[in-house]
């Protein structure tokens, strides 16, 4: 007997066959209708594995258990709450009454919707969907209001997944543990540019690049680019190339060039030595996780700045720049120029991207990119110290002069 029917609902047919029939008609009714519901249930079990939360980013290349600066201190005034993304972990920030700095994972616990979207009573953050209230700086819940006096859930055993999180040098910096990781049992202090006098000028910028961050940093770190890159009038051009030697020493979690006399091909660094009479000296440190200091002293005038590069997404960085100094510079004079040169290096990465994005394979020389070969190398070190125990092992074996044409 033939079964293939469709159109209006079938009566009950009294025969076997009809009785069969009504029977697999049944069951795929319910099997559809559990299909339905399992399509419909299927991303919010996918977004609660825990293996959707760390999956990510075990690949991605960033370092863990560091501070990272998130936001400008100046995106944040009275009870607004601001967002950022750091290693891909979404965050809501925001200062309480008191003054203290918080940041949270930017997702209630309860379904996930983005805390942002709730309110903020200098206090507590509220979640927008169900009402659940957080305490801000812990992350402990405070409240839920469905329930009713018979419920037996302790509410106080609920927390927002929440960050250690400081203000310091006009931003707010956020410890970033790992997922699942224990927070050590003394954090390390924030960053903190170095000032040599009470009374100074101070200035921020910042440029998303669209690399992962190892591009960023070694981009940031290369003296190769500067004659093709940064070629300006007042600055260099291709054509004062020469040789250079420069000496590095290991320091902790990072390497320094040591003290010296700065390019002479460089006008500020000449008009400064003309001004004070005094021999110019620059330091420049870089340190894990990102951080690249410069600090230039001549005499009683000194200029001081700090760079680094955070990663965002594994595709997509952003270099933050504070400078400070002494020195007799208007404020906006320095912004044109170093907006400018933080254009162009944000140019040439976006061009970079463009080539990155076929995989191709790519070369470390020496010795103009031996530092970069010594971020890899710390970054790698570090990862194998935390992994087994022991002490990190630091990739210089000691004071190293190294030469190159830039
Ligand atoms: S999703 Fe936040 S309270 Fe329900
Ligand atoms: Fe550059």
């Amino acid at each position: 007997m033939p079964v293939a029917r469709s159109g209006p609902p079938q009566q009950a047919d009294p025969t076997r066959a009809g009785r069969d029939f009504e029977l697999t008609r049944r069951i795929d009714a319910v099997r559809r209708r559990k299909e339905r519901m399992s399509e419909a249930v299927r991303p919010i079990l996918q977004v609660t594995l825990p293996e959707r939360e760390t999956a990510p980013e075990q690949d991605a290349g960033f370092l863990w258990d560091f501070w990272y600066p998130a936001i400008r201190s100046t995106e944040v005034a009275g009870n607004r709450l601001a967002t950022a993304m750091l290693l891909e972990v979404p965050l809501v920030l925001g200062r309480t009454a008191e003054g203290k700095a918080f940041a949270m994972r930017d997702s209630c616990p309860h379904r996930g919707i983005p805390l942002s979207y709730g309110r903020f009573d200098g206090k507590t953050v509220e979640c927008s969907y169900h009402g659940w209230r957080f305490e801000a700086c812990s992350g402990q819940c405070v409240e839920i209001p469905s329930l009713t006096s018979q419920d037996k859930l302790k509410v106080e055993r609920i927390f927002a997944v929440h960050y250690p999180c400081e203000e310091r040098d006009g931003y707010f910096w956020v410890y970033m543990n790992a997922v699942g990781s224990r927070l050590p049992e003394t954090i390390p202090t924030t960053p903190k540019l170095s000032t040599f006098s009470d009374k100074y000028k101070i200035t921020h910028l910042d440029c998303e690049l669209p690399s992962h961050v190892d591009q960023g940093i070694i981009g940031l770190m290369d003296p190769a680019h500067g004659p093709f890159v940064h070629q300006s009038w007042y600055w260099r051009s291709r054509h004062s190339i020469h040789g250079k030697e420069k000496k590095f020493e290991p320091i902790p979690n990072g390497f320094r060039m040591s003290p010296h006399t700065p390019s002479s091909n460089s006008a500020p660094y000449r008009m400064l030595q003309k001004y004070t009479g005094e021999p110019v000296t620059t330091t420049i440190d870089f340190v894990l996780p990102n951080i690249r200091t410069e600090e230039i002293r001549s005499g009683k005038l000194w200029f001081s700045s700090r760079a680094t590069v955070t990663p965002v997404r594994r595709d997509l960085c952003r270099i933050d720049f504070v400078a400070a100094w002494n020195l007799f510079l208007p404020v906006s004079i320095f912004r044109i120029f170093a907006k400018k040169f933080l254009r162009q290096d944000q140019g040439t990465m976006i061009l970079q991207a463009e080539g990155l994005k076929h995989n191709p394979r790519l070369m470390l020389i020496d010795d103009a990119d031996r530092p970069a070969k010594w971020y890899f190398g710390l970054k790698a070190n570090l990862q194998e110290s935390r992994r087994t125990g022991a002490p990190m092992v630091h990739p210089m074996n000691g004071p190293v002069t190294l030469h190159w044409r830039s």
